[in-house]
């Protein structure tokens, strides 16, 4: 394929063969359920694996998409300490701007802004998906209902202003039009500005075989040289980084509008040990590919046989990631029986694909012998939630299943 940034030819690495929205859980079977085809490249020159074909944006977010970022506690708590760091940054790099504002690009159901709101600053989410927008303009911050663009970044300039800083979470790797989405940013902020994002970062996906963040959702998997070439391309500089912790592992990027912030010791450190871990060679997407399909394998090989020992298995957390997995691997309701989960919008629901049917947290009573915790980036919190649960915990990923 060539790449979406470069337009280079760049070698497909993975076949995941058919698969249907991460997030298209149904009400009821139908005969004409979306699939395409989900395979991915990787441009190692720069480290960045994309997906080759994406189905249209519009099919994926829309009036019911099915994540809201205020399901998990953990996730709210880590918006409010984003919303801390922003006005912070506020604070110190704009104290003499009286007309400060931020804008956050996919702003869910407003769980981060609606902090800065409290605080007085001047706010924009803009939010694709009618569902979650609605419900954050109900929590107070004002919503644009549509995708960010070069033509949105401009009707935000006519009807509002420029933005001091542009924040967005799990929401660039969506973007298809990279190129597009690096200059609305660019012509959106004001000098000076900063651009903070944060994304599931490429070298935990390898490090972890955690191929599941690969979904229609995801084009691309990011690492700091790609960011670095991407956004500098517009004149945006990436400075900084920062390790997370959430979806298994994510990469916050710091960049500015500006050609004279000098970059972070921590930037360096990061940028070099990607190097190091091979993140810039073809052969070490060659070897994830091998231990995807070992994980393939291994994952329905180990469920078959706790069935055939008539253990019970049910699945904990329908995530849009479980759809990769349970398709690929091919897995569904013969192997387990339901997935709990505590987001009201998919319970009563069957999962794509796989039509393994979801239902609510309180059958996780009477406790299963197995437990595949597809929530995996979750785990501390349910290990604490789920501290009486003696029976076993399985998850896809490779290190798990070498165990
Ligand atoms: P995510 O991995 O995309 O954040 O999705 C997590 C899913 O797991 C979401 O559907 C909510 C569900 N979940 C539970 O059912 N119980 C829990 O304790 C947590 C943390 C998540």
């Amino acid at each position: 394929m060539k790449c979406r940034f470069s337009g280079k030819d760049i070698p497909k690495i993975i076949d995941f063969g058919e698969m249907p929205l991460g997030n298209g859980f149904l009400s009821e079977k139908i005969s004409d359920e979306y699939f395409f085809n989900m395979s991915v490249a990787v441009n190692f020159d720069i480290g960045l694996i994309q997906l080759i074909d994406q189905p249209d944006p519009k099919k994926m977010f829309h009036q019911d998409y099915a994540f809201f970022t205020r399901t998990s506690n953990f996730m709210i708590k880590h918006f409010n300490e984003v919303a801390d760091e922003i006005y912070s940054i506020l604070d110190d790099r704009f104290i003499n701007d009286k007309s400060k504002f931020v804008v956050e690009i996919g702003s869910n159901d407003g769980v981060m802004l609606e902090n800065l709101v409290n605080k007085d600053i001047n706010c924009l989410g803009i939010e694709p998906s009618k569902n979650v927008a609605k419900v954050s303009n109900r929590y107070g911050v004002k919503t644009l209902n549509d995708f960010f663009s070069l033509d949105i970044s401009n009707e935000v300039l006519s009807n509002y202003q420029a933005a001091n800083i542009i924040y967005a979470a799990n929401v660039f790797c969506h973007i298809p039009d990279i190129n597009d989405l690096a200059k609305a940013c660019a012509n959106l902020l004001k000098d000076g500005g900063l651009l903070l994002f944060e994304d599931p970062y490429l070298g935990d996906v390898l490090q972890k075989t955690s191929y599941d963040q690969i979904y229609d959702e995801h084009v691309y998997l990011f690492s700091c040289h790609s960011v670095q070439s991407i956004f500098g391309k517009y004149g945006l500089r990436l400075i900084d980084c920062k390790p997370l912790k959430t979806h298994g592992g994510s990469m916050r990027y710091y960049l500015v509008k500006d050609n004279k912030s000098s970059i972070t010791e921590n930037l360096k450190f990061q940028l070099d040990s990607e190097v190091s871990i091979g993140l810039l060679s073809l052969s070490t997407y060659e070897d994830f590919a091998q231990r995807c399909e070992f994980s393939k394998i291994e994952f329905k090989r180990i469920i078959e046989e706790y069935k055939y020992q008539n253990m019970k298995v049910v699945g904990y957390g329908a995530t849009s990631k479980s759809t990769t997995i349970l398709n690929y691997c091919d897995v569904g309701p013969e192997l387990i029986d339901f997935i709990v989960d505590t987001t009201p919008i998919k319970q009563g629901k069957l999962t794509p694909g796989k039509h393994i049917p979801v239902k609510d947290y309180s059958n996780f009573l009477p406790h299963p012998d197995i437990s595949v915790l597809f929530a995996w980036n979750h785990k501390k919190e349910i290990m604490d939630k789920e501290i009486d649960y003696k029976g076993k915990w399985i998850t896809h990923l490779y290190d798990d299943l070498k165990k």
